[in-house]
Order: structure tokens, then sequence, then C-alpha cells
């Protein structure tokens, strides 16, 4: 039986957010942001291990308590340039351990996706657990898209079929998802699914949900807040 494994990327600087904390560290509901992806993660009873990536350089993770996580929590100071080198970087560590196999599944999630709910977190394990390439949360893209041209003129309007918004967790098994992010046009890459798709493969699209929204820019956080707040039944 394959085992899940989840990581998290964490050793970005949040540089569009504008702030001196790094953003996965930015207040939440009274928690840092991070709190709420390992919460989520930890509580599914189908994760064996939730793998956090640190930038070496991180001097935040350490003044909160994690204690209520430490039976499947591992922390890893080896984040790197790059949210995939940050992700490649972990899988490396991990898989030097005997902890995890190359057919194991890793979910990779942002640390800057707070409002993931349990439920979304179990309908993509139950839609991918079978799959032979592994797949990814995402929404079909619902308003009209429009691609400008000079001085933010439309140029055209493009059509939305087809198109999806990525979101995470993405989920492949550990060696093909090294495999991919290895090669060296995987480095710029945002998200998991782009490596795996450089190597010909067609990841599952799993429908999201629009409130798992990655904060990028600090209007972001008062619409997390309110998400989280009405799934905790406070609304
Ligand atoms: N990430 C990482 N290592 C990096 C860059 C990003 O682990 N070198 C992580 C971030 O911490 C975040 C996730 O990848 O959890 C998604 O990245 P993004 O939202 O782009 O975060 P940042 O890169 O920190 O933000 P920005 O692009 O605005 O600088
Ligand atoms: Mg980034």
């Amino acid at each position: 039986m394959s085992k899940f494994f989840a990581l998290i990327p964490a050793a970005g600087f949040g540089a569009r957010m504008k702030t001196n904390l790094p953003k996965q560290y930015l207040s939440l509901g009274g928690r840092p942001m991070i709190y709420y992806a390992v919460r989520t993660l930890y509580l599914s009873p189908d994760i064996t291990n939730v793998v956090v990536i640190l930038s070496p350089e991180d001097r935040e993770w350490l003044k909160y308590d994690w204690s209520e996580f430490s039976s499947k929590l591992i922390v890893l100071n080896c984040g790197g340039e790059t949210r995939a080198m940050s992700t490649l970087n972990g899988l490396m560590a991990i898989s030097e351990s005997s902890l995890i196999h190359d057919e194991d599944w890793v979910l990779v999630h942002d640390a800057a996706r707070p409002c993931l709910s349990e439920e979304l977190l179990k309908r993509m394990l139950d839609e991918l657990s079978k799959d032979t390439v592994g797949g990814l949360l995402a929404v079909p893209i619902s308003d009209t898209l429009k691609r400008s041209g000079i001085n933010d003129r439309v140029q055209e309007t493009e059509s939305r079929k087809n198109l999806w918004q990525a979101q995470t967790p993405q989920m492949f098994r550990l060696k093909l998802l090294m495999n991919a992010l290895c090669k060296p046009n995987s480095v710029t890459m945002t998200d998991d699914a782009s490596a795996v798709e450089a190597l010909g493969l067609y990841p599952k699209l799993v429908l999201g949900d629009v409130r798992n929204i990655k904060i990028t820019y600090p209007k972001d956080l008062s619409l997390a807040e309110l998400i989280l707040r009405e799934q905790q039944g406070e609304v």
C-alpha cells in the first residue's frame, strides 16, 4: 500500500506582500498563516507525515509551539532559491530516509494557502489515489478573459473554454516528482504539475474550491480571514 506524505514549501519571502516578515508567518486569526496548512494536512487520517521546508535563514518557525503536530511533523531547513528548488531539496532529503518509498504519494501544498478544507483534501485523495500520473486541485475560470495591448487597452478577448486555475495540493508519486523537478527547466516553474507535464504526462485536474485562495498581496489577508472564520463555523 502506498503511503501519503504532505510537503509544504515555506522558504519564500513573500516579495509581493511587501512586509518585512515572510508572508507565511503573517498573523491570520491569531496564528501564523502556515499554521492552517500544517493543521489541515496533519488532521487527514491518510497522511502519515507533514514535511515543512524552511529557508536556512528562517528566524520565525521556532518562535511558535508546534508540539500539537509533533507525531507527524518533519521540519527541514533546506529551502532553495525557487519554490521548485525548495520542493526538490525537501524530496531529496526525505527520500534518503527509510520512511518513504519511490511509489509513495507526495502532496505538495503552499504554506500560503491557509483555507484548504479537510473535505476538499479528502476529495482529492479519493479521486487520485488510484491514478497512474497524479494531479492537482484546480478551478475552471469563470471570468471573461481579456488580453491587453498598448496602454492597457483590450487587444483581444480570449476564450475561457478548457482553462483552469491551478491550486495546491498537487499530488504525485515521489520518484516521478523528483525526476520531474530535477530537470533544469523545472527550476523556475511555479507549480509541480508543470514539471510533470514537461515529461509528457497529463496530470488530472480535480475540482478545487475558489475559497482555497493563495495569499499573495496584502488585500488577500482579510478575505482569508473571512473564509477561515466561515469554515470554523463562526459566521
Ligand atoms: N516558496 C519556497 N521557496 C522559495 C519560494 C517560494 O518554498 N524559494 C514557497 C512559499 O513559501 C510559498 C509557496 O512556495 O509557500 C508559493 O510561493 P509564493 O506564493 O510565490 O510565495 P513567495 O515566493 O514567498 O512570494 P513572492 O512570489 O511574492 O515572493
Ligand atoms: Mg514566489
